[in-house]
C-alpha cells in the first residue's frame, strides 16, 4: 500500500493505507484521532467536520489520496492550538453555554463554528442570524438553541 503523508494537528503524519480509503478512517483507525465522528459517510450529518488548511471540509468524504503532504489538516484535538491556548475561544463559549447534551456531534459543531466566524471575517462582517441558519451540521439531542447562543458568544470571544 502506498504511503501518505500530510499534517495533523500542526505535527507530520505518515500513514501506509490504499488511496481511496477516506480520510475520516485514517483519522480515526490509523491515527486514533477520535474527534471527528462518523456519522452518515456521506456528506451530509456533519459530525465528522474538521479543517483543511483552515476551512471546514468532511473528511468522510475526501480519499486520502486527495490530501498532499502540505495540507494541513486540524481536528478537534488540534483546534486550542491554532489560538495559542489551552481552549479555542469557541470551546470556552461552549463550555460556558453548556451546550453539549450527548456531545457526539458537538466537535463538529465547533469546527464548523469557528468556519463560519473566519469565513464572515474574510467578507469582512460579523455573522448573522442567516449564517446561523445555514449551519447543516444535525444534532439528534437538539441542542440548536443551545449551539446558537454559543457561536454569539464564540465569536465575540474571536473579536
Ligand atoms: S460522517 Fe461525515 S458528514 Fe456524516
Ligand atoms: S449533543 Fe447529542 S447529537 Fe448533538
Amino acid at each position: 500500500m502506498p504511503d501518505h503523508t500530510f499534517i495533523l494537528n500542526g505535527r507530520r503524519v505518515t500513514v501506509d493505507v490504499a488511496d481511496d480509503v477516506r480520510l475520516l478512517w485514517v483519522l480515526r483507525d490509523r491515527l486514533g484521532v477520535t474527534g471527528p465522528k462518523y456519522g452518515c459517510g456521506l456528506r451530509v450529518c456533519r459530525a465528522c467536520t474538521s479543517h483543511l488548511n483552515g476551512a471546514a471540509f468532511n473528511p468522510c468524504s475526501v480519499p486520502v489520496k486527495d490530501i498532499g503532504p502540505d495540507d494541513e489538516v486540524t481536528t478537534i484535538e488540534g483546534l486550542a492550538d491554532t489560538a495559542g491556548a489551552d481552549l479555542h475561544p469557541m470551546q470556552e463559549a461552549w463550555l460556558e453555554n453548556d451546550v453539549a447534551q450527548c456531545g457526539y456531534c458537538q466537535p463538529g459543531q465547533i469546527m464548523a463554528a469557528v468556519d463560519l466566524v473566519r469565513r464572515a471575517r474574510e467578507e469582512g462582517r460579523e455573522i448573522a442570524d442567516a449564517d446561523l441558519g445555514a449551519i447543516r451540521n444535525v444534532c439528534r439531542c437538539g441542542t440548536y438553541h443551545r449551539i446558537r447562543a454559543a457561536i454569539q458568544d464564540g465569536a465575540a470571544r474571536m473579536a
